[in-house]
Protein backbone atom coordinates (compact mmCIF):
# COMPACT_ATOMS: atom_id res chain seq x y z
CA UNK A 1 0.00 0.00 0.00
CA UNK A 2 1.47 3.71 -1.14
CA UNK A 3 1.52 6.48 1.75
CA UNK A 4 -1.45 8.88 2.03
CA UNK A 5 -3.14 11.45 3.92
CA UNK A 6 -6.88 10.59 4.72
CA UNK A 7 -8.54 13.53 5.02
CA UNK A 8 -12.19 14.32 4.45
CA UNK A 9 -13.92 16.44 7.16
CA UNK A 10 -17.01 16.50 5.55
CA UNK A 11 -19.83 16.92 8.43
CA UNK A 12 -22.30 14.08 7.49
CA UNK A 13 -26.02 14.36 8.64
CA UNK A 14 -27.23 10.87 7.47
CA UNK A 15 -31.19 9.78 7.73
CA UNK A 16 -34.07 11.43 8.57
CA UNK A 17 -35.17 14.11 9.93
CA UNK A 18 -31.98 15.36 9.83
CA UNK A 19 -32.97 18.87 8.42
CA UNK A 20 -33.80 20.24 11.84
CA UNK A 21 -29.99 20.84 11.79
CA UNK A 22 -29.96 22.62 8.43
CA UNK A 23 -30.26 26.04 9.74
CA UNK A 24 -27.91 25.43 12.81
CA UNK A 25 -25.31 24.02 10.35
CA UNK A 26 -25.95 26.91 8.13
CA UNK A 27 -25.61 29.94 10.57
CA UNK A 28 -22.30 28.73 11.14
CA UNK A 29 -20.96 30.49 7.85
CA UNK A 30 -23.21 33.25 7.72
CA UNK A 31 -27.05 34.40 6.98
CA UNK A 32 -27.07 35.16 3.16
CA UNK A 33 -27.48 31.93 1.46
CA UNK A 34 -27.42 31.05 -2.50
CA UNK A 35 -29.61 28.00 -2.73
CA UNK A 36 -29.32 26.44 -6.37
CA UNK A 37 -31.18 23.95 -7.63
CA UNK A 38 -31.74 21.54 -10.81
CA UNK A 39 -35.00 21.71 -12.95
CA UNK A 40 -37.62 21.80 -10.26
CA UNK A 41 -37.39 17.54 -9.03
CA UNK A 42 -37.33 19.53 -5.12
CA UNK A 43 -40.64 21.44 -5.80
CA UNK A 44 -42.57 17.89 -7.30
CA UNK A 45 -41.63 16.04 -3.92
CA UNK A 46 -41.66 18.82 -1.34
CA UNK A 47 -38.13 18.94 -0.13
CA UNK A 48 -37.66 22.44 -1.48
CA UNK A 49 -41.19 23.77 0.86
CA UNK A 50 -39.45 21.53 3.67
CA UNK A 51 -36.29 23.30 3.22
CA UNK A 52 -37.45 27.37 2.64
CA UNK A 53 -39.11 26.53 6.48
CA UNK A 54 -36.34 25.39 8.17
CA UNK A 55 -34.38 28.17 6.53
CA UNK A 56 -37.12 31.04 7.35
CA UNK A 57 -37.45 29.49 10.70
CA UNK A 58 -33.35 30.40 11.30
CA UNK A 59 -33.64 33.57 10.27
CA UNK A 60 -31.43 33.16 6.79
CA UNK A 61 -31.81 35.38 3.86
CA UNK A 62 -32.65 33.20 0.99
CA UNK A 63 -31.14 33.98 -3.10
CA UNK A 64 -31.90 31.15 -5.41
CA UNK A 65 -30.44 29.76 -8.42
CA UNK A 66 -32.79 27.17 -10.16
CA UNK A 67 -32.59 25.05 -13.76
CA UNK A 68 -29.21 24.03 -13.27
CA UNK A 69 -29.18 21.06 -16.10
CA UNK A 70 -28.35 17.76 -15.69
CA UNK A 71 -24.32 17.58 -17.29
CA UNK A 72 -24.22 21.10 -15.56
CA UNK A 73 -23.12 24.01 -17.86
CA UNK A 74 -20.81 26.22 -17.28
CA UNK A 75 -23.16 29.40 -17.92
CA UNK A 76 -24.84 28.12 -14.94
CA UNK A 77 -22.23 27.78 -12.71
CA UNK A 78 -21.14 31.97 -14.05
CA UNK A 79 -24.58 32.62 -13.60
CA UNK A 80 -23.79 31.57 -9.74
CA UNK A 81 -20.56 33.08 -8.91
CA UNK A 82 -22.02 36.41 -10.77
CA UNK A 83 -25.13 36.40 -8.04
CA UNK A 84 -22.68 35.45 -4.83
CA UNK A 85 -20.70 38.72 -5.90
CA UNK A 86 -23.46 40.88 -6.06
CA UNK A 87 -25.67 39.58 -3.14
CA UNK A 88 -22.51 39.47 -0.71
CA UNK A 89 -23.56 35.47 -0.11
CA UNK A 90 -21.99 33.95 2.46
CA UNK A 91 -22.74 29.95 1.93
CA UNK A 92 -23.97 28.08 -0.90
CA UNK A 93 -26.99 25.25 -0.17
CA UNK A 94 -26.65 23.05 -3.29
CA UNK A 95 -30.44 20.82 -3.19
CA UNK A 96 -30.21 17.86 -5.86
CA UNK A 97 -27.85 15.44 -7.72
CA UNK A 98 -24.70 15.47 -8.62
CA UNK A 99 -25.32 18.26 -11.53
CA UNK A 100 -26.65 20.34 -8.81
CA UNK A 101 -24.01 19.95 -6.41
CA UNK A 102 -21.03 19.74 -8.95
CA UNK A 103 -22.11 23.66 -10.27
CA UNK A 104 -22.47 24.69 -7.18
CA UNK A 105 -19.19 23.63 -6.10
CA UNK A 106 -17.43 25.69 -9.08
CA UNK A 107 -19.52 29.00 -8.24
CA UNK A 108 -18.21 28.85 -4.68
CA UNK A 109 -14.89 28.44 -6.63
CA UNK A 110 -15.89 31.50 -9.09
CA UNK A 111 -17.36 33.58 -6.39
CA UNK A 112 -13.37 34.10 -4.81
CA UNK A 113 -12.10 35.05 -8.33
CA UNK A 114 -12.09 38.18 -11.11
CA UNK A 115 -12.27 35.56 -13.66
CA UNK A 116 -14.44 33.39 -15.83
CA UNK A 117 -14.55 30.26 -13.95
CA UNK A 118 -14.50 28.23 -16.86
CA UNK A 119 -10.70 29.04 -16.25
CA UNK A 120 -10.32 26.54 -13.93
CA UNK A 121 -11.32 23.62 -16.42
CA UNK A 122 -9.99 24.97 -19.75
CA UNK A 123 -5.83 25.03 -20.56
CA UNK A 124 -5.43 27.44 -18.38
CA UNK A 125 -6.09 25.62 -15.27
CA UNK A 126 -6.19 28.09 -13.11
CA UNK A 127 -5.83 27.20 -9.40
CA UNK A 128 -8.07 26.99 -7.06
CA UNK A 129 -7.27 28.37 -3.60
CA UNK A 130 -10.69 29.23 -2.16
CA UNK A 131 -14.32 28.74 -2.26
CA UNK A 132 -17.55 29.86 -0.36
CA UNK A 133 -18.42 27.10 1.94
CA UNK A 134 -20.80 24.75 0.24
CA UNK A 135 -23.72 22.69 1.98
CA UNK A 136 -25.68 20.20 -0.03
CA UNK A 137 -28.57 18.02 0.73
CA UNK A 138 -28.13 15.07 -1.63
CA UNK A 139 -31.48 13.67 -3.78
CA UNK A 140 -29.96 11.06 -5.80
CA UNK A 141 -27.45 8.47 -4.99
CA UNK A 142 -24.41 8.83 -7.81
CA UNK A 143 -21.74 10.38 -8.07
CA UNK A 144 -20.71 10.80 -4.65
CA UNK A 145 -20.26 15.16 -5.49
CA UNK A 146 -22.02 15.20 -1.57
CA UNK A 147 -18.09 14.17 0.06
CA UNK A 148 -15.91 14.74 -2.37
CA UNK A 149 -13.89 17.59 -3.73
CA UNK A 150 -14.74 17.32 -7.35
CA UNK A 151 -17.12 18.32 -10.04
CA UNK A 152 -17.34 18.43 -14.26
CA UNK A 153 -18.37 21.14 -15.99
CA UNK A 154 -19.83 20.73 -19.65
CA UNK A 155 -19.40 23.89 -22.14
CA UNK A 156 -21.98 22.95 -24.78
CA UNK A 157 -19.59 25.67 -27.22
CA UNK A 158 -16.88 23.16 -27.32
CA UNK A 159 -17.83 20.10 -26.77
CA UNK A 160 -16.19 19.90 -23.65
CA UNK A 161 -17.16 17.91 -20.51
CA UNK A 162 -14.37 18.39 -18.04
CA UNK A 163 -13.83 17.28 -14.15
CA UNK A 164 -11.51 19.19 -11.61
CA UNK A 165 -11.24 18.40 -7.95
CA UNK A 166 -9.67 20.97 -5.36
CA UNK A 167 -9.72 21.01 -1.86
CA UNK A 168 -11.31 23.98 -1.30
CA UNK A 169 -14.85 22.63 -3.32
CA UNK A 170 -15.30 19.96 -0.23
CA UNK A 171 -18.72 20.32 1.42
CA UNK A 172 -18.76 21.62 4.63
CA UNK A 173 -21.57 19.70 5.72
CA UNK A 174 -23.81 16.89 3.52
CA UNK A 175 -27.22 16.02 4.48
CA UNK A 176 -28.25 12.38 3.49
CA UNK A 177 -31.80 11.61 4.32
CA UNK A 178 -32.75 8.36 2.37
CA UNK A 179 -36.13 9.07 1.87
CA UNK A 180 -35.12 12.39 -0.28
CA UNK A 181 -34.55 9.53 -2.54
CA UNK A 182 -37.86 7.49 -2.48
CA UNK A 183 -39.03 9.69 -5.80
CA UNK A 184 -36.20 9.14 -8.39
CA UNK A 185 -36.95 7.06 -11.33
CA UNK A 186 -36.07 3.49 -12.18
CA UNK A 187 -34.07 4.89 -14.94
CA UNK A 188 -31.98 7.15 -13.03
CA UNK A 189 -31.67 4.59 -9.91
CA UNK A 190 -30.09 2.29 -12.29
CA UNK A 191 -27.84 4.86 -14.14
CA UNK A 192 -26.94 6.35 -10.43
CA UNK A 193 -26.02 2.50 -9.41
CA UNK A 194 -23.69 2.17 -12.52
CA UNK A 195 -21.85 5.38 -11.89
CA UNK A 196 -21.44 3.78 -8.32
CA UNK A 197 -20.01 0.72 -9.32
CA UNK A 198 -17.69 2.12 -11.84
CA UNK A 199 -16.34 4.63 -9.00
CA UNK A 200 -15.48 1.60 -7.40
CA UNK A 201 -14.50 -0.53 -10.50
CA UNK A 202 -11.96 2.52 -11.49
CA UNK A 203 -9.69 1.61 -8.30
CA UNK A 204 -10.66 -1.97 -7.78
CA UNK A 205 -9.13 -3.19 -11.27
CA UNK A 206 -5.44 -2.14 -10.75
CA UNK A 207 -2.37 -4.51 -10.55
CA UNK A 208 -1.79 -3.98 -7.09
CA UNK A 209 -1.29 -7.15 -4.95
CA UNK A 210 -1.21 -6.11 -1.47
CA UNK A 211 -4.78 -3.81 -1.19
CA UNK A 212 -6.70 -6.92 1.10
CA UNK A 213 -8.36 -4.51 3.20
CA UNK A 214 -9.12 -2.27 0.55
CA UNK A 215 -10.18 -4.81 -2.11
CA UNK A 216 -12.44 -6.53 0.78
CA UNK A 217 -13.99 -3.59 1.46
CA UNK A 218 -14.51 -2.51 -2.23
CA UNK A 219 -16.18 -6.28 -2.96
CA UNK A 220 -18.66 -5.38 -0.04
CA UNK A 221 -19.60 -1.82 -1.66
CA UNK A 222 -20.13 -4.00 -5.06
CA UNK A 223 -22.28 -6.26 -3.62
CA UNK A 224 -24.69 -3.51 -1.71
CA UNK A 225 -25.35 -2.05 -5.08
CA UNK A 226 -25.49 -5.17 -6.89
CA UNK A 227 -28.25 -6.69 -3.74
CA UNK A 228 -30.02 -3.29 -2.93
CA UNK A 229 -30.39 -1.54 -6.87
CA UNK A 230 -33.23 -3.94 -7.93
CA UNK A 231 -35.05 -3.64 -4.92
CA UNK A 232 -34.99 0.06 -5.03
CA UNK A 233 -36.13 0.02 -8.38
CA UNK A 234 -39.16 -2.04 -8.05
CA UNK A 235 -39.91 -0.49 -4.68
CA UNK A 236 -39.03 3.11 -4.76
CA UNK A 237 -39.80 3.69 -0.84
CA UNK A 238 -37.81 0.81 0.56
CA UNK A 239 -35.57 2.77 3.56
CA UNK A 240 -33.04 -0.11 3.65
CA UNK A 241 -32.42 0.09 -0.06
CA UNK A 242 -32.59 3.58 -0.62
CA UNK A 243 -30.06 4.03 2.58
CA UNK A 244 -27.69 1.63 1.83
CA UNK A 245 -27.52 2.90 -1.61
CA UNK A 246 -26.71 6.40 -0.60
CA UNK A 247 -23.95 5.31 1.97
CA UNK A 248 -22.64 3.28 -0.73
CA UNK A 249 -22.44 6.31 -3.17
CA UNK A 250 -20.75 8.48 -0.55
CA UNK A 251 -18.01 5.98 0.49
CA UNK A 252 -17.54 4.70 -3.27
CA UNK A 253 -15.62 8.51 -3.89
CA UNK A 254 -14.72 9.59 -0.71
CA UNK A 255 -11.17 8.89 -1.09
CA UNK A 256 -10.84 6.09 1.21
CA UNK A 257 -10.77 3.29 -0.94
CA UNK A 258 -7.98 4.87 -3.17
CA UNK A 259 -5.14 3.79 -0.64
CA UNK A 260 -3.02 6.64 -1.99
CA UNK A 261 -3.49 4.97 -5.64
CA UNK A 262 -2.38 7.10 -8.27
CA UNK A 263 -3.57 5.07 -11.23
CA UNK A 264 -5.60 7.32 -14.32
CA UNK A 265 -9.36 6.47 -14.11
CA UNK A 266 -10.37 4.44 -17.61
CA UNK A 267 -13.65 4.36 -18.19
CA UNK A 268 -14.58 7.99 -16.91
CA UNK A 269 -12.68 10.39 -18.84
CA UNK A 270 -14.02 8.07 -22.79
CA UNK A 271 -17.75 8.55 -20.80
CA UNK A 272 -17.12 12.16 -20.21
CA UNK A 273 -16.62 12.61 -23.96
CA UNK A 274 -20.11 10.85 -24.50
CA UNK A 275 -21.85 13.25 -22.38
CA UNK A 276 -19.95 16.26 -24.06
CA UNK A 277 -20.55 15.20 -27.54
CA UNK A 278 -23.90 13.74 -27.17
CA UNK A 279 -25.12 14.92 -23.63
CA UNK A 280 -25.99 11.57 -22.10
CA UNK A 281 -26.65 10.14 -18.57
CA UNK A 282 -23.42 9.52 -16.89
CA UNK A 283 -24.34 5.79 -15.51
CA UNK A 284 -25.72 4.83 -18.79
CA UNK A 285 -22.82 6.18 -20.57
CA UNK A 286 -20.17 3.83 -18.21
CA UNK A 287 -22.59 1.02 -18.30
CA UNK A 288 -22.51 0.66 -22.13
CA UNK A 289 -18.45 1.67 -21.90
CA UNK A 290 -17.37 -0.30 -18.90
CA UNK A 291 -18.11 -3.96 -20.03
CA UNK A 292 -16.52 -3.62 -23.09
CA UNK A 293 -13.71 -1.91 -21.47
CA UNK A 294 -13.10 -4.83 -19.22
CA UNK A 295 -13.00 -7.39 -22.64
CA UNK A 296 -10.62 -5.13 -24.06
CA UNK A 297 -8.15 -5.29 -21.14
CA UNK A 298 -8.45 -9.05 -20.28
CA UNK A 299 -5.29 -10.56 -20.94
CA UNK A 300 -3.06 -13.47 -19.26
CA UNK A 301 -1.22 -10.40 -17.09
CA UNK A 302 -4.69 -8.90 -16.26
CA UNK A 303 -6.51 -12.16 -16.05
CA UNK A 304 -6.01 -12.58 -11.82
CA UNK A 305 -8.21 -9.49 -11.02
CA UNK A 306 -11.16 -10.37 -13.20
CA UNK A 307 -11.25 -13.66 -11.31
CA UNK A 308 -10.77 -11.99 -8.12
CA UNK A 309 -13.69 -9.92 -9.22
CA UNK A 310 -16.11 -12.78 -10.66
CA UNK A 311 -15.69 -15.18 -7.65
CA UNK A 312 -15.72 -12.31 -4.52
CA UNK A 313 -18.69 -10.02 -6.22
CA UNK A 314 -20.62 -12.48 -8.19
CA UNK A 315 -19.73 -15.86 -6.44
CA UNK A 316 -18.45 -17.49 -9.63
CA UNK A 317 -17.22 -21.30 -9.23
CA UNK A 318 -13.05 -21.00 -8.66
CA UNK A 319 -12.85 -24.34 -9.66
CA UNK A 320 -12.06 -23.34 -13.56
CA UNK A 321 -9.98 -22.10 -15.82
CA UNK A 322 -8.89 -18.26 -14.75
CA UNK A 323 -9.95 -17.40 -18.53
CA UNK A 324 -13.56 -18.78 -18.29
CA UNK A 325 -14.21 -17.46 -15.08
CA UNK A 326 -12.75 -13.83 -16.42
CA UNK A 327 -15.07 -14.10 -18.94
CA UNK A 328 -18.09 -15.48 -16.55
CA UNK A 329 -17.32 -12.50 -14.52
CA UNK A 330 -17.95 -9.89 -17.78
CA UNK A 331 -21.19 -11.72 -18.61
CA UNK A 332 -22.28 -11.53 -15.13
CA UNK A 333 -21.78 -7.67 -14.81
CA UNK A 334 -23.40 -7.44 -18.64
CA UNK A 335 -26.22 -8.98 -17.39
CA UNK A 336 -26.77 -7.13 -13.99
CA UNK A 337 -26.45 -3.71 -15.67
CA UNK A 338 -28.48 -4.86 -19.42
CA UNK A 339 -30.78 -7.33 -18.00
CA UNK A 340 -30.99 -7.05 -14.50
CA UNK A 341 -31.07 -2.98 -14.19
CA UNK A 342 -32.91 -3.05 -18.11
CA UNK A 343 -30.27 -0.31 -19.49
CA UNK A 344 -29.43 -0.15 -23.26
CA UNK A 345 -27.03 -1.76 -23.84
CA UNK A 346 -25.06 -0.23 -27.23
CA UNK A 347 -24.11 3.43 -28.35
CA UNK A 348 -26.21 2.41 -31.76
CA UNK A 349 -29.42 2.46 -29.69
CA UNK A 350 -28.99 5.74 -28.12
CA UNK A 351 -28.50 7.04 -32.08
CA UNK A 352 -24.46 7.46 -31.87
CA UNK A 353 -22.43 6.85 -35.21
CA UNK A 354 -18.64 6.61 -35.11
CA UNK A 355 -18.87 10.51 -36.14
CA UNK A 356 -16.91 11.81 -33.56
CA UNK A 357 -15.19 8.88 -32.33
CA UNK A 358 -11.36 10.37 -33.35
CA UNK A 359 -11.82 13.58 -31.47
CA UNK A 360 -13.44 11.73 -28.67
CA UNK A 361 -10.71 9.64 -28.25
CA UNK A 362 -8.21 11.98 -28.58
CA UNK A 363 -9.55 14.03 -25.81
CA UNK A 364 -9.88 11.22 -23.54
CA UNK A 365 -6.56 10.32 -23.32
CA UNK A 366 -5.23 13.93 -22.96
CA UNK A 367 -7.82 15.02 -20.92
CA UNK A 368 -7.76 11.28 -18.75
CA UNK A 369 -4.18 10.82 -18.31
CA UNK A 370 -5.11 7.13 -19.85
CA UNK A 371 -1.18 5.93 -20.46
CA UNK A 372 -1.65 5.66 -16.47
CA UNK A 373 -4.52 3.69 -16.42
CA UNK A 374 -5.13 0.05 -15.12
CA UNK A 375 -3.75 -0.98 -18.74
CA UNK A 376 -2.31 1.59 -20.45
CA UNK A 377 -4.58 3.60 -23.57
CA UNK A 378 -3.92 5.28 -26.52
CA UNK A 379 -6.23 6.77 -28.88
CA UNK A 380 -6.43 3.41 -31.09
CA UNK A 381 -7.17 1.73 -28.06
CA UNK A 382 -9.62 4.09 -26.81
CA UNK A 383 -11.64 4.23 -30.56
CA UNK A 384 -11.47 0.46 -30.54
CA UNK A 385 -13.80 0.53 -27.57
CA UNK A 386 -15.80 2.83 -28.68
CA UNK A 387 -15.88 0.92 -31.50
CA UNK A 388 -16.97 -1.93 -29.71
CA UNK A 389 -19.39 0.11 -28.21
CA UNK A 390 -21.67 0.46 -31.29
CA UNK A 391 -23.30 -2.89 -30.98
O1 LIG B 1 -32.86 18.61 -12.14
P1 LIG B 1 -33.90 17.97 -11.31
O2 LIG B 1 -35.27 18.47 -11.58
O3 LIG B 1 -33.56 17.98 -9.85
O4 LIG B 1 -33.99 16.41 -11.77
C1 LIG B 1 -32.89 15.53 -11.71
C2 LIG B 1 -32.28 15.25 -13.09
O5 LIG B 1 -33.24 15.35 -14.09
C3 LIG B 1 -33.38 14.17 -11.30
N1 LIG B 1 -33.47 14.00 -9.85
C4 LIG B 1 -32.51 14.22 -8.93
N2 LIG B 1 -32.96 13.89 -7.70
C5 LIG B 1 -34.25 13.49 -7.86
C6 LIG B 1 -34.57 13.55 -9.22
N3 LIG B 1 -35.80 13.23 -9.70
C7 LIG B 1 -36.72 12.81 -8.82
N4 LIG B 1 -36.46 12.71 -7.48
C8 LIG B 1 -35.26 13.03 -6.97
N5 LIG B 1 -35.03 12.90 -5.65
O6 LIG B 1 -32.44 13.26 -11.81
C9 LIG B 1 -31.87 13.79 -13.01
C10 LIG B 1 -30.36 13.60 -12.98
O7 LIG B 1 -29.78 14.41 -11.97
P2 LIG B 1 -28.19 14.67 -11.95
O8 LIG B 1 -27.89 15.53 -10.81
O9 LIG B 1 -27.75 15.07 -13.31
O10 LIG B 1 -27.66 13.16 -11.73
P3 LIG B 1 -26.36 12.64 -11.04
O11 LIG B 1 -26.44 12.75 -9.56
O12 LIG B 1 -26.14 11.30 -11.59
O13 LIG B 1 -25.20 13.64 -11.52
C11 LIG B 1 -24.55 13.46 -12.75
C12 LIG B 1 -23.45 14.49 -12.96
O14 LIG B 1 -22.39 14.32 -11.99
C13 LIG B 1 -21.13 14.16 -12.66
C14 LIG B 1 -21.54 13.52 -13.97
O15 LIG B 1 -20.54 13.61 -14.95
C15 LIG B 1 -22.80 14.30 -14.32
O16 LIG B 1 -22.49 15.54 -14.90
N6 LIG B 1 -20.19 13.42 -11.83
C16 LIG B 1 -19.68 14.02 -10.73
C17 LIG B 1 -18.71 13.42 -9.94
C18 LIG B 1 -18.13 14.07 -8.76
N7 LIG B 1 -18.52 15.24 -8.38
O17 LIG B 1 -17.26 13.49 -8.12
C19 LIG B 1 -18.17 12.10 -10.26
C20 LIG B 1 -18.98 11.35 -11.23
O18 LIG B 1 -18.15 10.39 -11.83
C21 LIG B 1 -19.64 12.15 -12.30
O19 LIG B 1 -18.76 12.41 -13.37
ZN1 LIG C 1 -18.99 8.74 -12.26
Amino acid sequence: MNSFIYDIPVKVCFGENQLQHLGKELNRFGKRILLTYGGGSIKKTGLYDKVITELNNSGLEIFELSGIEPNPRIDSVRKGAQMCKDHKIDVLLAVGGGSTIDATKFMAAGACVDFDPWNFLNEQWAPIEKALPIVTILTLSATGSEMDCGGVISNPETNDKIGRMAPPMLPKVSFLDPTNTFTVSPYQTACGSSDILSHIIEVYFNMSTDLYMLDCFMEGLMKTVIKYTPIAMKEPDNYEARANLMWTSSWAINGFIDGGKTQAWSCHPMEHELSAFYDITHGLGLAILTPRWMEYCLNEKTVSKYVQFGVNVFGISPNQEPMTIAKQAITAFSDFLFKTLGLKNNLTSLNIDNTHFETMAEKSVKLGGLKYAFIPLDKNDVMRIFEMCLL
